[in-house]
C-alpha cells in the first residue's frame, strides 16, 4: 500500500512517506492516508445504508463523519499547496500540483484534482492483492511470464494482468451516471434521471468473448501468438467512452513493475513456505479485493 501510496503522491506532490512511519507518527502517512482509508470506507457503508429508508439516521451519522474527514484532508492538502507556492520555481515544475500552478489553474482546482490521483490508491493496491493471490495459486501459470521477463513489454506478463482484471476486477462497476434524458439501449427503456452504471465484472465474464470465462489463465490473451494481445479490446477494467479512467497508463506501469519484480525476486508460496491453494472469493467493499491471506515470499535461486 505504502508503495503505491508513493507512486501517487510523488506524481502530485513529490511527497513520499518514509516506509517505517507508523499511523501513530505523524506524518505523510497518518495526515494523507488515513483520512482517505477512511473517507473510501465511510462512503462503502454510506453506500449500503443509503439502500434503505430505515437506515437513514445512520447514514445522516456516516456523512457527518465523512465530512470530517474530508476537511481534515482538505486541510492537509492545503498546506501542501500552500508549501508548492512558497517554493515553486516556475521554469522547474516538480509535479502536477507545480504544473497547474505554473499553468494558471485555481487553487481549489488544483487541490480537488491532486486528490481526483488518489483514486487510484484502492484500486491499484487491490489489483496487486489480487495479482499476489493468483501468482500462490497458479504457479506454472505464472511461471510462464519467467520467459520474457528482460523485456519490459512482456506479452506474457501483460497478459497476466488483463488476466486478474478480468478474472477478479477491482472495480465491479463503472461510475453511476444519471440520463439526462429518455434511453433506449438495445431492448431496454430508461426514463429520464435513472441512474444507469456498466457491470464491468459480468463483461468480463462473457462467454460470448471470453471462453471457459471462470477458469483463470492468462493464456488467452497470448494464443496463439500473433504478436500483439489476443482479445483484450473486449476487457472492460478501466470503463469505455468519454469517462473512462484517467489512471490507465499510470495504473498499468505501477503494476508491471510491482509484479515483474516480485515475479524475478520470489516465489509466493502460501504462509508456510509450501504450495496452499488459498480462497478467492471477494469481500467487496467500494472495491473488490481478495481475503486478508497470509504468504510467504521466497527468494528465488538461479535453478528455479
Ligand atoms: C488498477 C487500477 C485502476 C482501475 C481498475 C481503475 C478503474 C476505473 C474505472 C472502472 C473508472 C470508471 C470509468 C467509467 O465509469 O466509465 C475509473 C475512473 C477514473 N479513474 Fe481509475 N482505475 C484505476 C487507477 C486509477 C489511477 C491510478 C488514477 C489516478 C491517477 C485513476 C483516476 C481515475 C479518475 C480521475 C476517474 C474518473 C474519470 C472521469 O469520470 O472522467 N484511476 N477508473
Amino acid at each position: 500500500m505504502r508503495y503505491v501510496l508513493n507512486i501517487i503522491s510523488k506524481h502530485a506532490f513529490s511527497k513520499e512517506t518514509d516506509y517505517d512511519e507508523t499511523l501513530k507518527d505523524v506524518g505523510f502517512f497518518s495526515n494523507v492516508y488515513y483520512p482517505i482509508h477512511r473517507i473510501n470506507q465511510l462512503m462503502a457503508i454510506s453506500f449500503a445504508t443509503s439502500l434503505s429508508n430505515i437506515l437513514a439516521p445512520i447514514s445522516y451519522l456516516i456523512k457527518l463523519a465523512l465530512q470530517r474527514d474530508y476537511d481534515t484532508l482538505l486541510q492537509q492538502l492545503n498546506s501542501i499547496y500552500n508549501e508548492h507556492l512558497s517554493t515553486l520555481d516556475p521554469e522547474n515544475p516538480r509535479d502536477l500540483c507545480d504544473l497547474m500552478i505554473v499553468s494558471n489553474y485555481e487553487k481549489e482546482f488544483i487541490i480537488n484534482t491532486c486528490y481526483d490521483m488518489y483514486t487510484g490508491l484502492d484500486t491499484i493496491l487491490h489489483t496487486l492483492e489480487w495479482s499476489l493471490l493468483m501468482l500462490n495459486n497458479y504457479p506454472i501459470k505464472s511461471m510462464k511470464l519467467l520467459v520474457d521477463n528482460n523485456n519490459n513489454k512482456s506479452p506474457n506478463l501483460n497478459a497476466f494482468i488483463l488476466e486478474v482484471f478480468r478474472y477478479r476486477p477491482t472495480a465491479i462497476l463503472s461510475f453511476p451516471r444519471r440520463c439526462t434524458q429518455d434511453t433506449i439501449i438495445g431492448d431496454f427503456f430508461y426514463p429520464k434521471d435513472s441512474l444507469v452504471g456498466g457491470n464491468i465484472d459480468s463483461i468480463n465474464h462473457d462467454p460470448d468473448y471470453f471462453d471457459d470465462p471462470f477458469t483463470f489463465d492468462p493464456q488467452r490473451f497470448v494464443n496463439p501468438p500473433i504478436g500483439e494481445l489476443n482479445n483484450k479490446d473486449n476487457l472492460c477494467h478501466f470503463g469505455v467512452g468519454p469517462r473512462m479512467c484517467l489512471g490507465a497508463n499510470l495504473a498499468m506501469d505501477t503494476l508491471y513493475t510491482a509484479i515483474s519484480n516480485i515475479i524475478l525476486g520470489f516465489k509466493v508460496t502460501g504462509p508456510n513456505g509450501e504450495y496452499q491453494f488459498l480462497d478467492e472469493a471477494e469481500q467487496v467493499k467500494i472495491f473488490s479485493a481478495p481475503k486478508n491471506h497470509s504468504y510467504l515470499l521466497i527468494p528465488r535461486v538461479l535453478s528455479d
